[in-house]
């Protein structure tokens, strides 16, 4: 295990001490994606430089060794979140794919007419779009569990929404405007009472706070790559094996097939019946040197120095006026993510102003429109931190957030 050091964590980093507008950068955007430190890029660097091949064909040994990368992400990608069996370990592109291949997949052929399917109302668009296609093709019924006044879900909200009648309920284990940690093991246990299948994205999770998966007792479980250190193009779909090997493939070629003749084809076993085409080896080996990483930190280690510069931030906000947070400013529960607007100002405007500073924050409506309507702003500003980020850059943030109204014409 390393050291908590923050300074020694960010000489990994080379993007970290770039300047933007000649201020040194401050990246508070580790919702929208993570910075990659220098163990991820020389893993790939050298498996490039070594090993390069297409896995699971051909018996040469550059073929071999990428095979064997892939396939030991997939090992180390199960222990990481403590799934039963590696097959149940699928890769995709991203949390969205590994969504929709659920929809497309569990949903097209498991949701009937009449069927509940039960989402929580600050779900990302990945985890809407798909459903509301679903819903519609199979003439279900698409509901949705609303936040309290606090931005957290209440049991009693949960009961009222999941019925006997609920097939399917998706939810994610932390939003990515909120910041709210939903108690997505209690929701499971209750919604396994009615016979539901549960999904938990947990792309905001997972670069965050350990994850069990068992123990939530998820039936499918999805999360990307590039935010938790690792390139773009790697992503994972874990599901129970049962539900998997019901599920037909959702793309169809290359990797997946096991014989093919000229009218009909039988598949390849889990996980590859998921898997076609020429798989991202070098976005796998990325993905394994990412948890290597993170692990070699210690994730709750993590957690509670992101909460750290969380209250740090939520403190010196709460005395600004002019600025309202969308989200708990209670920290029990909630992760480094912290959505506000600032009074008079677009939140667009707020970004580009900042960012003049250095500061890189991520404005809109952050893929969750429906959220957006239900807290009544078509958008907001987000910061989002990481284990990278210093109270330093906390105090820079807050002060190009002061200068934003002065910038666009108001007194203070
Ligand atoms: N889903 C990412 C975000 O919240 C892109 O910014």
């Amino acid at each position: 295990m390393r050291d908590f050091k923050v300074e020694e964590f960010r000489k990994d980093f080379p993007i970290l001490s770039e300047t933007v507008h000649g201020n040194p950068l401050v990246y508070l955007d580790n919702a929208a994606t993570t910075h990659k430190p220098n163990q991820v890029l020389e893993a790939m660097r050298n498996y490039h430089h070594k090993h390069n091949g297409n896995p699971h064909r051909g018996a040469h040994y550059l073929s071999v060794m990428a095979t064997e990368a892939y396939e030991n992400t997939r090992e180390k990608v199960r222990k990481f979140i403590n799934a039963a069996r590696t097959e149940e370990i699928i890769f995709t592109r991203n949390a969205t794919e590994s969504l929709n291949l659920i929809a497309y997949s569990y949903g097209m052929n498991f949701i009937n007419e009449g069927d509940e399917i039960v989402l929580c109302i600050s779900e990302h668009h990945s985890n809407i779009v798909p459903w509301q296609k679903v819903a519609k093709a199979k003439k279900a019924v698409l509901k949705y569990m609303y936040l309290n006044s606090d931005f957290r879900l209440d049991m009693n909200e949960v009961k009222e929404k999941i019925t006997d009648k609920t097939k399917f309920v998706g939810i994610a284990q932390m939003s990515n405007v909120l910041g709210t940690i939903y108690p997505v093991k209690e929701i499971a246990e209750y919604a396994h009472t009615k016979g539901a299948v549960v999904l938990v994205d947990g792309a905001q999770a997972v670069p965050h706070i350990k994850v069990d998966v068992r123990d939530i007792d998820a039936d499918f479980f999805v999360f990307s790559g590039h935010k938790m250190l690792a390139p773009m193009g790697i992503g994972v779909l874990y599901g129970k094996k049962e539900l998997l090997e019901k599920m037909p493939p959702f793309l169809f070629g290359g990797d997946m097939i096991e014989y093919v003749e000229e009218q009909n084809t039988t598949f390849a076993e889990l996980p590859f019946k998921f898997e076609a085409g020429t798989q991202n080896v070098e976005g796998a080996v990325g993905l394994s040197a990412a948890i290597d990483y993170l692990e070699d930190i210690g994730l709750d280690k993590i957690h509670e120095y992101e909460m750290e510069l969380t209250a740090y931030a939520l403190d010196k906000m709460k005395e600004i006026p002019y600025v309202k947070i969308y989200g708990s400013t209670d920290l029990k529960n909630r992760g480094g993510v912290i959505s506000f607007s600032i009074e008079g100002c677009h939140p667009h405007d707020v970004s580009s102003i900042v960012d003049t500073y250095g500061v890189a924050i991520r404005a809109g409506h952050h893929c969750a429109q429906p959220l957006m309507k239900f807290v009544g702003a078509p958008a907001t500003s987000r910061a989002s931190f990481y284990f990278y980020n210093t109270k330093e850059e906390v105090d820079v943030f807050i002060d190009s957030i002061k200068n934003v109204r002065r910038w666009l014409g108001y007194g203070s």
